[in-house]
C-alpha cells in the first residue's frame, strides 16, 4: 500500500505530480511519500497493540533526517550499527533508550559513545566483543545493558546475501555456544544483561522462520531463567518483506499475531528492528531517459540513473518494477534492459522489461526504492550523490541537497610534495 497512483495520466506522489517535481530539482533524485512513511510505520506498530513492544527502525534501511524524525515523532526507536547512524538517530530526536545498537565490529569510539548516550541495549555478536564492552564500561565507571545475539540456524529462504541466521553465517553467537555466554557476560562486572536478540534475515515473506527463530530464544529465555539470570527483553529483529515484483508476504498483523501468541506468557518487552517493510514502498527514484539504443538482438534505454544511485538490481540482481512517470499503459511494449551511465556491464537497473518506447527526456519512475536506496549510493564514477524530496499532502521539499562537485572532492588535498 503505497501514494503513489496516476492521476490524469500522470503518476503522483500523494497530490504532487512527479513531473513537477523533476522540474523543480532535476533527475536523478528519492522522493518519498510522507503518507506512505507515517502509515507503514503506524500500522506496523498498531499490529502489537498494548503488547509491551518496541519498534526501533532500522537506520540502514533509510537515513535521511526528516524520514527518522518523522517515526521519533511517532514514538519509534533506533536499530543502528554505527556511530553514524546514531548520531543521525540523535539528531532527529530519537530517545537513546530506544535505541539499540546491532553490529558485528562495534570499535572502542563507538561502544564509548554509545555509553555515554545512554542507548538501551547492545546487541552483542561475539565473546571477544562482550569483553571489549565490560572493559570499556569498566573504565568509564559504568555499565553497559546488553542482549547476545544468537544464531538460531533458521533457514530464512531470502537471497543468500540477506541470510543472516544461518550457522554459516557471521553473524551473532551459535545457538549451542549462547547458554555458555551468558554465564560468561553474568561473571563480568560491568556487563548488565537485559536481553536477547537475533536477526534471521531480511526480505521474508513467510512467517514461519520468524516463529522458528522465536521458538528457540523462548526455549533459551527459559532456561537462563532457571539460573536466576533475568531476561526482560527479547529482540527478534527485522525482516519483514514487502511486494517488489509478485511477493505475497505477510502483513504486519499477520506476523504480529504471530509473534504476539509465542510471547503471550514469557513476560519479555518485544523489540523489533523493521526497516524495509516501513520505508520500502514509500520511496520510488525517479530517472530520465538520456537514449535509445539498439545491441545485437537488445534493445537499451539509458537513464541518468545507475547503479551507483541504486545498486539492489546489480548487486542482488534485485527486481524493481520501473514506470513511466507519463502513463502509457496502452502502448505497445518493447522488451527493454534499462542502464546507467556506469562503466560497468553490472550497472543496469532492469532487465529484458517489457516497457512502453521510451524517448530521450522521457521521466522513470522505479518503484520500492525507499529501503536500501539512497542509503546504499555511492559516489562511484565520480558522480554525486542525488538529491532526496519528501511530498507531504500537496507539498514538496528536498529533504537533502544534491551533492555539487565541492562536496564530491571535499577533505582531499595534493600534497606539495607529488609535483616534486
Ligand atoms: N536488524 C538487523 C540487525 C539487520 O541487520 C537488518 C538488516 C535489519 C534489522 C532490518 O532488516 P529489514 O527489516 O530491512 O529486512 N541491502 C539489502 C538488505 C540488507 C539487510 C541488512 N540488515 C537489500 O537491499 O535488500
Amino acid at each position: 500500500m503505497h501514494y503513489f497512483e496516476y492521476k490524469d495520466n500522470e503518476l503522483c506522489c500523494e497530490e504532487v505530480p512527479v513531473r513537477k517535481i523533476a522540474e523543480s530539482v532535476g533527475t536523478p533524485f528519492y522522493l518519498y511519500s510522507y503518507r506512505t512513511l507515517a502509515r507503514h510505520f503506524s500500522v506496523f506498530d498498531k499490529a502489537f497493540g498494548e503488547f509491551p513492544h518496541i519498534v526501533c527502525f532500522s537506520v540502514k534501511a533509510n537515513s535521511n533526517l526528516a524520514v527518522l524524525s518523522l517515526f521519533a515523532s511517532m514514538g519509534g526507536g533506533a536499530d543502528i550499527v554505527s556511530c553514524g547512524e546514531l548520531f543521525r538517530a540523535l539528531k532527529a530526536g530519537m530517545d537513546p533508550k530506544k535505541i539499540v545498537f546491532s553490529g558485528v565490529g562495534k570499535t572502542e569510539e563507538e561502544i564509548q559513545w554509545a555509553l555515554k548516550e545512554g542507548i538501551l541495549i547492545f546487541n552483542i555478536e561475539s565473546e571477544e566483543e562482550l569483553r571489549k564492552i565490560d572493559s570499556v564500561a569498566g573504565r568509564m565507571k559504568t555499565k553497559a545493558a546488553v542482549a547476545l545475539r544468537v544464531n538460531p540456524d533458521v533457514d530464512p529462504k531470502t537471497h543468500p546475501y540477506i541470510a543472516t541466521g544461518l550457522k554459516k553465517s557471521k553473524f551473532g553467537i551459535a545457538f549451542e555456544k549462547a547458554y555458555q555466554q551468558y554465564q560468561e557476560a553474568r561473571s563480568l562486572q560491568h556487563i548488565e544483561i537485559l536481553g536477547v536478540d537475533c536477526h534471521i534475515g531480511s526480505q521474508l515473506t513467510e512467517v514461519s522462520p520468524f516463529v522458528d527463530a522465536l521458538k528457540k530464544l523462548k526455549e533459551l529465555v527459559l532456561r537462563l531463567r532457571k539460573e536466576g539470570i533475568d531476561i526482560r527483553y527479547l529482540d527478534l529483529g527485522g525482516g519483514l518483506g514487502i511486494t517488489y515484483d509478485e511477493e505475497k508476504p505477510p502483513d504486519p498483523a499477520e506476523y504480529a499475531q504471530a509473534l504476539i501468541e509465542e510471547m503471550k506468557d514469557l513476560h519479555c518487552t518485544l523489540i523489533l528492528e523493521p526497516g524495509r517493510v516501513i520505508v520500502g514502498n514509500a520511496g520510488v527514484l525517479v530517472t530520465r531517459v538520456l537514449y535509445n539504443k539498439d545491441g545485437d538482438g537488445r534493445h537499451f534505454v539509458i537513464v541518468d540513473a545507475g547503479m551507483n544511485d541504486l545498486i539492489r538490481p546489480s548487486l542482488y540482481g534485485a527486481f524493481q518494477e520501473i514506470v513511466p512517470v507519463r502513463c502509457k499503459e496502452k502502448e505497445k511494449k518493447v522488451v527493454t534492459d534499462v542502464v546507467g551511465p556506469i562503466c560497468e556491464s553490472g550497472d543496469f537497473l532492469a532487465k529484458d522489461r517489457a516497457l512502453p518506447e521510451l524517448k530521450a527526456g522521457e521521466l522513470l519512475a522505479v518503484m520500492s526504492a525507499g529501503a536500501y536506496g539512497f542509503a546504499m549510493s555511492s559516489n562511484y564514477n565520480s558522480r554525486r550523490r542525488v538529491a532526496e524530496v519528501l511530498v507531504r499532502d500537496d507539498r514538496f521539499e528536498v529533504v537533502r541537497a544534491r551533492e555539487t562537485y565541492e562536496d564530491l572532492i571535499r577533505g582531499e588535498s595534493i600534497p606539495e610534495w607529488i609535483k616534486t
